[in-house]
């Protein structure tokens, strides 16, 4: 490729970026929460195995068209995409496929860092509220739900949290990949495992401050008791292996690839997507499932778990409905137990959208040769465009507060990542060859994969698995449309949502249709 591109400085730098990227809120409040409602302990079995059939094939995926993208100087999925095509397709056909794979993951990176950062926003501003003992007052999950409600409804409140988070973000990522993302990475990854930690070890060690039946412990034994006979509801097995998606970042936005495409050319792969799922693992299932969890059941006893455990109240609802109010009781403790709980999710959040902020800026530096400042400037524009509505919404007091955010998560966060997975494993398996993309898998790899995990489970179980996650939310939510009520907009705000997920495709497809006629003048011309 023409372009000099950054490496990561240490592999150190690399694998806390990449462990950044995949641990994010979703570790904390999406898991403990779908784990909750979806057989305790017996959850964990879709889960592991969605992490094998899918997770970490994907993954694999992921870091090779990455790697191999970087190495032609692509940071983003259309054009990595197209060059592996080129070896089934002729140029015209691997650019329209590419183009089209690339806009729906455009689409899932914009729309997700619209909503993403305001939470991060949300985070932020919860973590000063603790510390300035704005907790205290709250005695009840009504009191904080009014809490979140006025200060959400508040744009000097809520726009402006965001804004600070934003800019904070954006300025890491224009340092670039090494001076900025991967600093930031050093700093906060250690910080977060610090802090989960902590909020570990309060948690287990809590007792019962409310009431003497209701000890946090019995709340961790709670929610890994395991409900084998929800085993026999296929939503069990869709939402373990939607959990996977969302916590590996895998298909969303290419931010993976992009964080691969930093790579040297002779550096291990297998080994280190592994160490960094790892990481998210531990982050998931043994630090997420033992706080926010048992301290709800400390603060709200079996009554309050059951309604998490039937999906009425939902893991964001437990990150702030019942902390707040638990923490505010605990006095000095918990003024500081709350500020570590928001603040490790502000941190988990940031970590989690550099990504997909960086693969924005990629996109205008790489193939519109802007400088990084211009680069970050017009992501800001995308962002904010995105975002705003969460505001706007919350502004004017709809009845709901979050239809915008919630068809917008619904979309881009849980089904069309499934269709970004399924362009990427055709690209990679299937146009490019299992031979050829098993090579490239391998090249100065510390380990082996086993041949015939990648050419049956990446190539052929793992299409499969989505082509029936993909049928299945197709199902529910426009034939039987009750389940997933997020998918049909009710009111303007769903509309809005509807239209800016349907202007960003466009805008994608412009975007990449571009991206590729710059970078590949004589083969496209
Ligand atoms: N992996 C993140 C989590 O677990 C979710 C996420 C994916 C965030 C992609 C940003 C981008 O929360
Ligand atoms: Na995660």
């Amino acid at each position: 490729g023409e372009v000099r591109r950054e490496h990561w400085a240490t592999k150190i730098g690399l694998i806390l970026a990449m462990a950044g990227n995949a641990v994010g809120l979703g570790n904390f409040i999406r898991f403990p929460a779908k784990a909750a409602a979806y057989g305790g302990g017996a959850y964990l079995i879709p889960y592991f195995l969605a992490l094998v059939l899918l997770g970490i094939p994907i993954m694999f995926v992921e870091w090779t068209l990455g790697r191999h993208g970087g190495l032609h100087g692509h940071g983003h999925l259309a054009p990595m995409m197209y060059i592996v095509s080129k070896k089934k397709l002729s140029p015209k056909s691997a650019a329209t496929f590419a183009i089209i794979g690339g806009a729906v993951a455009f689409v899932t990176g914009v729309m997700i860092t619209g909503y993403y950062t305001n939470i991060i926003g949300w985070m932020g501003y919860y973590s000063v509220a603790s510390l300035t003992g704005q907790f205290s007052g709250l005695k009840t999950a009504d009191d904080a739900g009014a809490f979140f409600v006025n200060f959400l409804t508040n744009p000097a409140l809520s726009l402006t949290a965001w804004l600070i988070s934003l800019f904070i973000m954006i300025s890491i990522v224009s340092r670039g990949v090494r001076r900025g993302i991967e600093i930031a990475a050093k700093i906060m990854m250690p910080t977060l495992f610090i802090e989960g930690i902590i909020l570990v070890v309060l948690s287990l060690t809590l007792g019962a401050p409310i009431k003497p039946e209701w000890s946090s412990l019995r709340g961790f034994e709670w929610l890994w008791t395991p409900k084998l006979e929800k085993l026999s509801n296929p939503a069990t097995f869709i939402e373990g292996a939607g959990q996977i998606f969302f916590t590996l970042s895998i298909g969303i936005a290419g931010i993976i690839p992009n964080y691969a495409s930093y790579l040297r050319r002779e550096e291990d792969l297998p080994l280190s997507a592994l160490t960094t799922t790892s990481l998210n693992e531990f982050a998931e299932v043994v630090m997420g499932a033992s706080i926010a969890i048992p301290l709800a059941y400390a603060f709200g006893g079996p009554d309050f778990i059951a309604l998490v455990e039937a999906g009425k109240i939902s893991g964001f609802g437990v990150a702030i409905s019942a902390l707040p109010p638990l923490f505010g009781r605990l006095g000095a403790v918990g003024a500081i137990g709350g500020f570590l709980w928001f603040s490790l999710l502000w941190f988990a959040g940031v970590t989690s959208a550099i990504a997909l902020i960086n693969v924005l800026i990629t996109i205008f530096v790489e193939d519109f040769k802007l400088n990084r400042v211009r680069g970050a400037l017009i992501a800001f524009i995308i962002i904010f465009i995105t975002g705003v509505f969460v505001n706007i919404e919350a502004a004017m007091k709809t009845q709901q507060l979050t239809d915008y955010l919630d068809l917008a998560d619904f979309y881009a966060g849980s089904l069309l990542l499934l269709v970004v997975a399924l362009f990427e494993v055709v690209a990679a398996l299937w146009l490019w060859g299992v031979d050829d993309s098993y090579e490239e898998l391998h090249r100065g790899a510390y380990m082996t994969v086993p041949k015939w995990y990648w050419k049956y489970v990446t190539g052929i179980i793992s299409p499969l698995y989505l082509l029936i996650l993909l049928g299945w939310f197709i199902y529910t939510a426009f034939l039987k449309g009750e389940v997933v009520a997020a998918a049909r907009p009710d009111n303007v705000f769903g509309w809005i949502g509807v239209a800016m997920i349907i202007i960003m495709f466009i805008v994608g497809l412009i975007i990449n249709y571009k991206a590729l006629k710059n970078r590949y003048p004589q083969e496209l011309g």
